[in-house]
Formats: structure tokens, sequence, C-alpha cells
């Protein structure tokens, strides 16, 4: 190897060790779990990358070996026994991905097996559904506190507890992800899937769409909001209290947003299903990724696209800026 090309090499292993180094954020980290489900599982990573460790030192040294052992030298000429096939190596080489494949599967299906008996059981347990829709996803709150709501982008749970997820696909598939706190399952369309989560400490946890989806895959963000129990139920109860317009331009907007909006976003049978906006004043996030003020909602408003690509909410860029003002202060009002 020129000295050249392995620089190129080295420079290649050095790039893919920066790109690795960004996966520190706590809240998006399957290597630092902040839940349960997340701790049984890092067992097994760990296990995985400790056997490619092992995998991946054996064959280097073997190789670096080579190398240097059989470099083109000076005045040495010689010809390199030319061998084709050898049975003895055909099968180590078969059998020892065997052994180490055994080694992985054991503790996979044992933990497979855990995961599934430690779920909540449900007559009790916080029970959410949870559907992906290109692209964002609507959390149904079945049994909050007796209370039954939706909400949209923002997952909040008590902290502590176990809750009980079933997964609902509506469109195309998608796969619902909580790194800190859980491994991934997948969206169908067509099929309940189900999990449970849990986060032992209240935090704010980021939520990942992890199934190519899209044009808009890549922003199919959510939050996880981990509360004290008592937050939770105040949450709950908010949540659960109709907001009334109260001065001119909410009542304004109101009107706006029923000429305008409701038709995806609270008809029963919309054309196309949108979030449900009932609370949007108290969401810290626009569309899921933007952050919650009135710039950024006037931006998604006129324009989905140019915040989400394949958006499917139309373009609300044909109202006069005292109807702009009017709906944006009714929505970032109704709390
Ligand atoms: Cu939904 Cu990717």
């Amino acid at each position: 190897m020129s000295r050249q090309r392995l620089w190129r090499v080295l420079s290649v292993f050095a790039l893919m060790a920066l790109l690795l180094a960004g996966c520190g954020d706590p809240r998006l980290n399957a290597l630092t779990p902040k839940g349960t489900a997340g701790d049984m599982q890092l067992d097994l990573i760990t296990l995985s990358i400790l056997i490619m460790l092992g995998v991946f030192a054996v064959v280097i040294t073997i190789f670096v070996y080579v190398l240097i052992r059989y470099r083109k030298k000076k005045g040495v000429t010689r010809e390199v026994k030319q061998v084709h096939g050898s049975t003895l190596l055909e099968i180590v080489w078969t059998v020892i991905p065997i052994i180490l494949l055994a080694i992985l599967a054991v503790p996979t299906v044992q933990t497979t097996f855990k995961l599934a008996a430690a779920q909540p059981k449900t007559e009790d347990a916080l029970k959410i559904k949870v559907t992906g829709y290109q692209y964002w996803w609507e959390f149904e709150y079945l049994n909050a506190n007796g209370k039954r709501f939706k909400t949209a982008q923002e997952l909040h749970i008590p902290a502590g507890e176990k809750v009980y997820l079933e997964i609902h696909g509506k469109d195309v598939l998608h796969s619902f992800w909580v790194p800190a706190l859980a491994g991934k399952i997948d969206v169908v369309p067509g099929r309940v899937n189900t999990m449970w989560i849990d986060a032992k400490q209240p935090g704010k946890y980021q939520g990942k769409c992890a199934e190519l989806c899209g044009a808009g895959h890549a922003l199919m963000d959510f939050k996880v909001y981990a509360h004290s129990k008592g937050d939770f139920d105040n949450w709950v109860a908010q949540q659960t209290t109709p907001y009334k317009p109260q001065t001119v331009a909410e009542k304004e907007g109101e009107k706006i947003f029923k000429q305008n909006c409701i038709s995806c976003h609270a008809n029963p049978n919309p054309k196309i299903k949108g979030p449900d906006l009932s609370k949007f004043g108290t969401r810290e996030t626009i569309a899921g990724i933007l952050s919650h003020n009135e710039t950024n909602l006037k931006k998604w408003l006129e324009d989905p696209e140019s915040v989400k690509p394949g958006a499917r909410m139309p373009k609300i860029n044909y109202l006069n800026d005292q109807e702009m003002k009017n709906l944006m202060e009714y929505l970032m009002k109704s709390k």
C-alpha cells in the first residue's frame, strides 16, 4: 500500500469517528438509557459490540501481519505459492460465525421474552394509542385518569411508570423510536403492534421515525416528556379542559380556524388527516421540529413544505395580514 493510499484510508476512519462523536446527545442516545427496556437492550448492544470488536481485532491483526510479512521488498523476487481451496479453512470460517451467532442469539431471545413478560397489566396501566402519519405522530390517551383525548407530536407520560403503547399506521411504514427509553417498533398500516416504555426520571427525550417513509422522514420527530405524577395529572387536567377564546382577536381567529382549518384538524372524516390542534398553545414545538413562536407558526402556515418536505398540509397564504394575525392569536392562546 502506498503511503498516500494509507493516509486516505486513515482519514476515512478519522472522519467516521468524528461523525459518530456527534451521537452524544443524551436525549437521543441508546447508549445512556433512561428507561427499563433501554437498560435491558443496552446489555445486548454491549455484547454484540464486544463480539464485533473481537472479530475486528483478529481480522486486522492477520491483515496487518500479512501486509508486512509479504510486502514487496527490493531485490527479492519470489513466486508466492498458489493455493486453490482449503477444506480446513472453509470449515473454520463457517463454524466460528455460527458459534458467535449462537452466543448472540441466546441472550437476545431471552431478553425478548423478558421484555414481553415485563409488559404492564393492561387494566391499570396508562394506555396510549400511537398513530404514525406522513410526517407526524398522533397520541390518543385512552385512559389517562379516566379521560380520553388526543394530542400530537408531544408525548407526555408519568415518570417511573410503565406505559402501554398501541402502535397503529395509516399510510406507509414508519418506525416509532425513543432511543433513550426503549427500542424501536414498526408502524404497519392495518396491523396493531404493542410495546411498553417507561422513563425512570422526569425529563425530556427525543423521538424519531426510524423507517424511511418519504421526503419528510428525517423531520418526523416528536418529544417525550416524563413528568412527576403531580405534573402529569395537571397536564391531563389542562388537556381535558376546553379552551374558550377570550379576546376579540381570539374569537375572530376561531372563526377563521373553523372556515379554513377544521375540515382536516377536527373533522372525524377529514380530507387529509391533520393533528388535533385543540391545545396547540400548550405545545413546545410547531410541526414537531420548530420552536413554538409566531414567526415559525407563520412560516409553517404559509408554506409547510418549506419546513417539512412532503408535508400534506396545504399552504394558508391567502389570508390578509389581520386574518393571519387573528388565526395565530387563536392558535397560540389555545391552552
Ligand atoms: Cu415516518 Cu420515517
